[in-house]
Order: structure tokens, then C-alpha cells, then sequence
């Protein structure tokens, strides 16, 4: 469950000028210790040294690590599937034009696999990789909705394409990316609707908050299994189908920024750390497959307004002040915001680009 009332509580201390989440007990420096004897030394008589490490928490305020400290008071849990909010597919950007362009760029007579791709991130990167040229394979936990989406996104793009006669292939499939059998299942089963797999784009992933000592243990492995074991399961089972064809392809491993930085005020430790993973292993497999022509790449974004974020932040609205205080655009990202990063990394345009971790964050990462 959405703990509402947990977050909003979280959210109110938040508020509140800033007690710090952690106090650490304070032992009195020895350089303090000889200072006292000095009264031009002494902290309490110096703003800059009460601002150093020289002198006792909260010398200079109570502002002291205020942007830069997680709050165990923020907790928020994944919502169970049917409370996830659906997402409309983006209107207006998929239509053929005449702006020239690098024929490099396209990704036409390709097929691309999205895990996660009903929702979110992975639903609007999908409609970004059939507007460039390619057919699509949806892959996600909920076919349904996976499904329906699939159906809008072909509507959208003859819509935006009067008088195309051919229709790109946009087709839908279950699977939980952490079961390695339920893996396999979907592999077979895209492979037998499209004959081959080009491209893989793994974004199904999620992230919860809880301070790291309450991270219910059942949760934790499961984020892992998610974030982590689904990109590692659905990677091998491509580049394996891959090497088998003796063909090139193209992998972009969808990380985050919180695998280089942690992120405040929310404590979210094991996503960090799956999200470091992810990008590791974009880098790991990258060099290891290089010689089969097979690219691997990761993507890491920042804060992105999906409809589960908005949901996030529709109910705790300090937080999103909170989070583009910290983000030199003053700005969320939007999932178009992707659109171009991963056809770029999936197309020859990055032919000579692999092991990289590209962030599209708004240079949250720079400061
Ligand atoms: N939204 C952001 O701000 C943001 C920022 C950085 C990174 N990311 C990452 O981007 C990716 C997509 O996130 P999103 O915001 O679009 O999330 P989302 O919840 O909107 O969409 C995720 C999709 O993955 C599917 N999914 C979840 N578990 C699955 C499983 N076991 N097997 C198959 N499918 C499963 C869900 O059904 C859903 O359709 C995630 O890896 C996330 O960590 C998101």
C-alpha cells in the first residue's frame, strides 16, 4: 500500500525547520578542547569556525546538513498494480516530417523489446522507438494494460501518419523480468510474433522508501530482483539470441542518477545501490560482448514527472519543491525527455558508443 499518512507525516517534518534525521552524539574535538583557552578561537565567537567541524552540531544553526541528510520519516511504498496509474501515450511527436536529419538516427526495419513497457518511462520510450522507424515488442508484468497500450500507440501513430499504408508491429507480453523462466516464456514468445529481437530497452524497475534498518527484508530482495536479476535475465537472453544470429544489436539499461548520488530527503539505500548495479553491469556486459557487435549502454535519469510520480508528489507536494531546489534546471523531466537519448544509444548514430552512462538529469548529478 501507498502509505499516505506515513508520507505525509514524513513530509511535515520535513517542513519543520529542519531537525536533522540523525543526531550524532557529540564528543568534544581535542583542537576545541585547546581552543576554549582562546576566546578568539572559540566558536561562539566565530560564525565561520561554528561552521566547521571544529565545533558541536548545530553551532552555526539548524540548518546544518539540512539539503544534504536523508529523513527516516519519509516512507513510501510501491503501490500495488491496481492502484497504478495508467498513462496516456504522447500526442503530437510521432509524425513523418521533412526536417533533415541523420539517416543514422533511424531505427527503421529494427525490432525493439521494452521491459516495463506498459507504463511510465518504458511506455513513452516505446512510442519514441516505433516513431523512429521501429517495430516494438512490450514486455511487462501487466499485459492488460500492456495490451491496451500497445493498441493506442498504433492509433496515435496512424493518426500522426495519414496515408502511411504500413503500420508498424507493436505487440504485448507478459512477464515478471525476475523470474528467469517467465524470461524465457516471453523471449519465445517475441520472438515468434517479430522472428527476430534488434534492440532491448529494460525499464521495468521501482524504487520504495524506508531508512535502511525498517527495509522490510521480502521488499528489499524483491527490488533487487526486480531492478537488478530482470535487466541481468532479459541482457543475457537477448545477447544469447543475438550471438546465435551472428548479428549486431544495441542494449540500453535504463539506471537512474541515484546509482551515482543518494538522493535526499527520501532514504532509499537498496534502490541506490540496484541502481549502481544496473550501471555496472551496462559496463560489464559491454566490454564482454564488444566482440560480438553487441552495444551495451545505460541511461540515467533524473527526477521524471510519470504518472506514478505525479501520483507520488500530487500527495506530498514539499517533496517536489524540495527535489527541483536541487536540480540545476529548476526543472522535473518528462518522458519525452528520453525519447531521443534511447533511440540515439539504440541507433548507429552511437555505433562507436558502449559501456557509457548517459544521465539525462537536469545536472542533478553535477552538483
Ligand atoms: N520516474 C522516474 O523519475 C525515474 C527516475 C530514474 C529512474 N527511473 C527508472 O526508470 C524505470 C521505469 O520507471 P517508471 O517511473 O517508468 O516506473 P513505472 O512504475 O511508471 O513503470 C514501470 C513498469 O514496469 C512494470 N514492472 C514492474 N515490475 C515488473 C516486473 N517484475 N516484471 C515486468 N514488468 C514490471 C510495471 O508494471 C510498469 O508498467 C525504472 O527502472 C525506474 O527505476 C525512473
Amino acid at each position: 500500500m501507498f502509505n499516505r499518512s506515513v508520507a505525509r507525516s514524513g513530509i511535515k517534518a520535513l517542513n519543520t525547520t529542519s531537525r536533522p534525521a540523525t543526531r550524532s552524539t557529540f564528543i568534544r574535538p581535542l583542537s576545541y578542547t585547546t581552543a576554549r583557552a582562546n576566546k578568539k578561537n572559540d566558536p561562539k565567537n566565530d560564525p565561520n569556525l561554528a561552521a566547521t567541524n571544529k565545533a558541536p552540531e548545530g553551532a552555526s544553526g539548524e540548518h546544518e546538513g539540512q539539503f544534504a541528510r536523508t529523513d527516516e520519516s519519509v516512507q513510501i511504498e510501491y503501490p500495488p498494480d491496481s492502484e497504478m496509474p495508467a498513462q496516456p501515450v504522447v500526442q503530437g511527436r510521432g509524425g513523418m516530417h521533412f526536417k533533415r536529419t541523420l539517416a543514422q538516427f533511424s531505427l527503421e526495419n529494427k525490432v525493439s523489446m521494452v521491459t516495463g513497457g506498459a507504463r511510465g518511462l518504458g511506455l513513452v520510450m516505446g512510442q519514441g522507438l516505433v516513431a523512429s522507424g521501429s517495430d516494438l515488442a512490450i514486455v511487462d508484468l501487466n499485459k492488460a494494460e500492456a495490451e491496451e497500450q500497445a493498441q493506442k500507440l498504433v492509433e496515435q501513430f496512424r493518426k500522426e501518419n495519414p496515408g502511411l499504408e504500413e503500420m508498424p508491429n507493436v505487440t504485448a507480453h507478459y512477464a515478471d523480468v525476475a523470474n528467469p523462466d517467465s524470461v524465457n516464456e516471453a523471449l519465445a514468445e517475441v520472438l515468434a510474433k517479430h522472428k527476430r529481437i534488434d534492440n532491448l530497452v529494460t525499464s521495468a524497475g521501482f524504487t520504495e522508501n524506508f531508512d535502511a534498518i525498517s527495509y522490510p527484508f521480502d521488499r528489499m530482495k524483491k527490488l533487487w530482483g526486480v531492478n537488478v536479476d530482470g535487466t541481468y535475465l532479459f541482457a543475457t537472453g537477448v545477447a544469447k539470441h543475438l550471438m546465435e544470429r551472428n548479428a549486431p544489436g544495441s542494449i540500453v539499461m535504463i539506471g537512474s542518477m541515484s546509482g551515482s548520488i543518494v538522493n535526499v530527503p527520501q532514504p532509499q539505500a537498496p534502490y541506490n545501490a540496484a541502481k549502481a548495479a544496473v550501471r555496472h553491469l551496462a559496463a560489464s556486459l559491454a566490454v564482454e560482448w564488444a566482440g560480438h557487435g553487441i552495444r551495451v549502454n545505460c541511461i540515467s535519469p533524473g527526477y521524471m514527472l510519470t504518472a506514478l510520480t505525479r501520483k507520488i508528489l500530487d500527495e506530498n507536494p514539499q517533496l517536489r519543491d524540495k527535489w527541483t531546489s536541487l536540480i540545476p534546471v529548476g526543472k522535473m523531466g518528462t518522458p519525452e525527455d528520453l525519447m531521443g537519448a534511447v533511440t540515439f544509444l539504440l541507433s548507429d548514430a552511437s555505433k562507436y558508443i558502449t559501456g557509457a552512462d548517459l544521465r539525462v538529469d537536469g545536472g542533478y548529478t553535477l552538483t
